[in-house]
């Protein structure tokens, strides 16, 4: 029998709970059942990290644990069964110390007000924990997630540059205390969190509505066959804000994170295959070994607490139009694997999608995995994502190339584009405008003409259509010089270190 109460770690107990509406997120757990109130709620919507906690997970061999921040406002409760959660509260006991990280933002006047203090905090433990030395472009991307409306950002970054200096007295027999690569394993609480670990998933009721957490696949499969209007749940950034934001009553939940089948990322010589429940941040650094023109726009997907819960199979079966993964993966060719009860097929990705936010998947279907052809040496693969911030910001367009040269002339083109239809699609007519021509600026220009009848642009707050429709010509332009050596690439990053 699957297990019905969830069950996790926090500051060494474990908590059990019953009973509980399988959709409350770990915020409204953590402040108004626990009233544990150090954690904050700024958005509701993963966007300003004022909710930042951190959650430990043993390895798949147990023997290890894992530690990431994310955001606990669109997290539901029962995802976390079988974890530890760290909250603010965790890093400083009543009558301790305060964590170097805490230390650190005190004497360099990283906090005013304090209402985001609690998430940057969260965020920087997590990178105190993770890295021993960071980079000012990892401190960066740390902190991408967090939003300060008063303090500015300059005293918040030097906190996580002195932070690992403030460590020498700590009483060091706390892991909490150790910095990261810190020989003493956590023994005691991998133990304890395996002593969690249930044999046969999760299965919560409340007032009708039902949470199951399936382990294996086929009864994943079973499950999905007999209930077709459950909804899915992954990494839940997109799903939490159904609830949070649009107030959505899901009736019956089947959540992808605990089938170990779908938890696999693999490499072979010919695809690296992306299970459906693997989080962005395991795929992208993975995906981008293969493919360095990646780096930017995964760097810039959204924060790490989304990318730590948000997974690639969750991206491309929501299939918003202004998804970011999605057309870089159309040009390198990939297809999803995709699973009906006993029933398995494979798919292009850019046939997947059919109209906005209808795709292929037939009732009960659901993705497998995905994937993607290892790079060939002589292609140009590079994605472009134009938003008004640098950081965590919705793309207005996003678009993608894959380019093979034959001497001067193109080879092979290939090039999709999204935020600018109702769908994420390749760009068929400009591709055929540059297949065999010239590498050169008359090329691309038939090629841009060509552009304008691929998509009918949208408009909407991001930008207008016409807009739109200018940004993604001369983002092919840019491309084009990028391919040159032409590009000044300080311009392209925002002015952000790359
Ligand atoms: C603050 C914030 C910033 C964001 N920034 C970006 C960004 O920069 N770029 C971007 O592209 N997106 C962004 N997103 C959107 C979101 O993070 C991504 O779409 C993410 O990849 C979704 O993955 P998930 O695992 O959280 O999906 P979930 O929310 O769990 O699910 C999303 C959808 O996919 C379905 N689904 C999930 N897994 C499966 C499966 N195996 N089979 C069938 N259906 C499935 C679900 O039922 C649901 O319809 C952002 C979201 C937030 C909240
Ligand atoms: S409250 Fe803003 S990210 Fe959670
Ligand atoms: S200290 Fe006030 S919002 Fe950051």
């Amino acid at each position: 029998m699957p297990g019905s109460s969830i069950r996790f770690v926090l500051d060494g107990d474990i908590i059990e709970v019953d009973d509980v509406d399988p959709t409350r997120t770990v915020l409204q757990f953590l402040r108004e059942d626990l009233r544990r109130k150090g954690t904050k709620e700024g958005c509701a919507e993963g966007d300003c990290g004022a909710c930042t906690v951190v959650v430990a997970e043993v390895n798949r061999d147990g023997d290890d644990l894992s530690l990431r921040a994310i955001n606990s406002c669109i997290q539901f409760l029962p995802t976390i069964d079988g974890k530890e959660l760290i909250t603010v509260e965790s890093l400083a006991p009543a009558g301790s110390q305060l964590h170097p990280v805490q230390r650190a933002m005190v004497q360099k006047h990283g906090s005013q007000c304090g209402f985001c203090t609690p998430g940057f905090v969260m965020s920087l433990f997590a990178l105190y924990k993770t890295n021993a030395s960071p980079s000012r472009r990892e401190i960066d991307d740390a902190l991408a997630g967090n939003l300060c409306r008063c303090t500015g950002y300059r005293p918040i970054i030097a906190a996580a540059q002195a932070m690992y200096e403030q460590g020498d007295d700590e009483d060091r027999s706390d892991w909490l205390q150790q910095p990261c690569g810190a020989q003493q394993k956590p023994d005691g609480r991998i133990a304890k969190l395996l002593s969690l670990m249930s044999t046969e998933g999760l299965d919560v009721e409340h007032a009708g509505r039902r949470f199951y957490a399936p382990l294996d696949i086929d009864s994943f499969a079973t499950l999905y066959v007999r209930n077709p209007d459950a909804t899915i749940l992954a990494g839940g950034t997109d799903v939490g804000l159904w609830v949070t934001k649009q107030h959505r009553e899901l009736e019956k939940v089947i959540y992808t994170g605990r089938v170990a089948e779908l938890a696999e990322l693999s490499v072979s010589s010919t695809h690296i295959e992306v299970g459906a429940a693997v989080t962005l941040s395991d795929a992208m650094p993975v995906i981008v070994d293969h493919y360095p023109g990646l780096d930017e726009l995964f760097r810039r997907f959204a924060s790490p607490p989304i990318r730590n819960a948000g997974t690639l199979g969750g991206n491309i079966a929501n299939g918003s139009p202004i998804g970011d993964t999605m057309p870089a993966l159309m040009v390198v060719g990939a297809s999803l694997v995709l699973r009906c009860g006993d029933a398995t097929r494979e798919l292009p990705l850019d046939e997947f999608y059919h109209d906005y936010q209808v795709n292929d998947l037939a009732p009960g279907e659901f993705l497998v995995r995905v994937r993607i052809p290892v790079a060939e040496r002589e292609a140009i693969v590079g994605s472009q994502k134009w938003s008004k911030r640098f950081d965590q910001d919705i793309s207005a367009v996003c678009t993608a190339y894959r380019l093979v040269l034959d001497g001067e002339k193109v080879g092979s083109f290939r090039m999709a584009c999204g935020g600018l239809a109702a769908v994420i699609k390749r760009a068929a007519h400009c591709e055929a405008a540059l297949d065999g021509q010239p590498w050169n600026e008359k090329s691309i220009e038939q090629a841009c003409r060509a552009l304008q009848e691929d998509f009918t642009p949208i408009s909407d707050m991001r930008a207008s259509a016409d807009i739109r429709l200018r940004a993604v010509q001369n983002l092919l332009r840019r491309f084009f010089h990028e391919t040159k050596g032409n590009v000044d690439s300080t311009l392209y990053t925002y002015g952000r270190q790359r």
